[in-house]
């Protein structure tokens, strides 16, 4: 969760807002809710066996049955979230949302490849009342329970075809609130719009998806509001906002891969700040009108803490760079790609940098499976260090020794971060002791192996997934040291390191 400690604003300066926008007819969602039930469809799912290569003699008949995608992803600690069977390649989320009755609707269409024959699959979605599901265009058979949605097409899908499913919903959207030490995420409607941050599961509080970090996909959003309210999202604006009829359509565009986690449709009132970064990177940054004092602080941090990231981490992953703050008083700050989130508060250097050296860590580079969560947060954290000894403020060595100077009995000694607990994601120890190791690590292998490594774990894995024996493996690679015992005594022991 960062640190907290909340900045006082900067002066106020320039401020502009989204644009003076055009009036083209716009195709808004339609706000109206069709009937629960699912639509009946004669379903051929068990009668086929159109495998490609399905021969009914050949012994391997039986693995190229049609069987059901799994309802979760493999990630034992949480085995409902994502869900087997098949790959997101893009999601398209056309979506109309009205803060005054805090009703969310339209189609969300799913791109995906299957990765077994599929008699059917599921999607994660919470809430909202579901009236049509077609796949390749042919209405297919839904259910619902819990937070899944499983879809039965009229014909199953071969192991490796592409196909695209709609998703036509509408409902009240309820973020998860309280679920042990997340606080609240999800859709968070606001006074004048939503604040939205997904981490870890919350995609499936406004968009059925496959909703796990494993599964990166390509991003398209055409989002409805009201005129006069802003609708911002992941990667670049696509034209003009359009109005017509008093609401107003913004396309946005994410082309890079994302985790569902990132993706944002945060909406309200905002005053916005664009232009470059000193290095030329597109910067936006917005804020919701009561923390207009920090606009420009947050437009200038976030364009240098960026420009200084690239030349540490190698280039920036992604189209533009910026941040967001909006009055939801989360409590803490997302690294949405693209757009981080700072929930109700203005943002100090620290939390900038963090969030922002979480498009390398994080967004860039995923995580697999949620226990590698170190792999976030303590090398966002370490970078908040790295940036404090930057600017000239405490180095990354004091900082690593006021750290360690914690008490044997200190919380964080008996949480090992190599393995973040389901119940406890978040833990201090995942964040500041995950910094500490990176900082032995740089003690143990010098600082000319330690940073080539920071670079070409980024270039390897660039847009991918990763895991915590990768990053070791790479480790010991380029240094040429056996660091078992480092990495053990740092990420896997509930105990006090002593050596590095
Ligand atoms: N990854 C975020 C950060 O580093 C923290 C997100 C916390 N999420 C939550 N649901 N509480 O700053
Ligand atoms: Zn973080």
């Amino acid at each position: 969760m960062a640190s907290k400690r909340l900045a006082t604003t900067a002066t106020a300066a320039l401020l502009s807002t989204l644009g003076t926008i055009g009036t083209v007819a716009c195709a808004a969602s339609s706000g109206e809710s069709a009937p629960a039930a699912g639509s009946t469809v004669n379903s051929t799912v068990n009668s086929t066996l159109s495998g490609p290569s399905a021969s009914p003699l050949s012994s391997s008949a039986a693995d190229t049955r049609a069987r059901p995608g799994a309802p979760g992803i493999g990630d034992s600690d949480f085995p409902t979230d994502g869900n087997g069977g098949y790959d997101v390649d893009h999601y398209l989320l056309k979506l109309g949302y009205t803060p005054s009755a805090k009703h969310l609707a339209g189609t969300a269409r799913i791109e995906a490849r299957a990765t077994q024959h599929l008699a059917s699959f599921n999607l994660d979605l919470s809430g909202f009342t579901v009236s049509r599901v077609t796949v390749d265009g042919r209405p297919a058979r839904f259910d619902r329970a819990g937070s899944e949605l499983t879809v039965t097409p009229a014909e199953s899908i071969p192991n490796d075809a592409t196909f695209a499913v709609d998703v036509t919903y509408a409902g009240e959207p309820k973020p998860v609130r309280n679920s042990s030490n997340l606080g609240t995420y999800g859709f968070i409607p606001t006074q004048d719009g939503a604040f939205v941050t997904g981490q870890p599961n919350g995609a499936k509080t406004w968009f059925p998806s496959n909703d796990h970090p494993a599964d990166k996909a390509r991003y398209d959003f055409e989002l409805t509001v009201p005129a006069g309210l802003t609708a911002l999202a992941n990667g670049e604006l696509v034209g003009e906002p359009k109005t017509a009829g008093g609401r107003t359509t913004f396309r946005w565009r994410e082309s890079h891969p994302m985790a569902s986690y990132l993706a944002t449709m945060t909406l309200g009132r905002f005053e916005v700040l664009q232009g470059k970064t000193p290095g030329g990177l597109k910067n936006l940054a917005a804020v919701d009108p009561i923390f207009r004092g920090s606009l420009r602080r947050l437009y200038d941090v976030s364009g240098k803490v960026t420009d200084y990231w690239s030349t540490l981490f190698g280039p920036y992953p992604f189209s533009s760079t910026g941040g967001v703050v909006d009055d939801f008083p989360a409590g803490y700050a997302l690294e949405n790609q693209t757009k981080p989130m700072y929930g109700g508060f203005a943002p100090d250097e620290d939390i900038i940098a963090h969030e922002l050296a979480h498009q390398w860590f994080g967004d860039s580079l995923s995580i697999k499976r949620w226990k590698d969560l170190w792999l976030n947060e303590g090398f966002a954290t370490y970078a908040e260090w790295l940036w404090s000894e930057h600017e000239g403020r405490a180095t990354t060595e004091q900082l690593f020794r006021r750290h360690y100077a914690a008490a044997v009995g200190d919380p964080i000694w008996s949480y090992a971060p190599g393995r973040a607990r389901p119940e406890d994601l978040f833990n201090n120890s995942v964040y500041t002791r995950g910094g500490m190791t990176l900082h032995a690590l740089r003690q143990r292998i010098g600082d000319q192996a330690f940073f080539k490594l920071l670079k070409q774990w980024v270039a390897t894995h660039k847009y991918g997934s990763v895991t915590t024996p990768e990053f070791i493996a790479m480790a010991e690679k380029i240094s040429g040291k056996n660091l078992e015992a480092l990495f053990d005594a740092w990420l896997f022991t509930a105990e006090k390191p002593s050596t590095w």
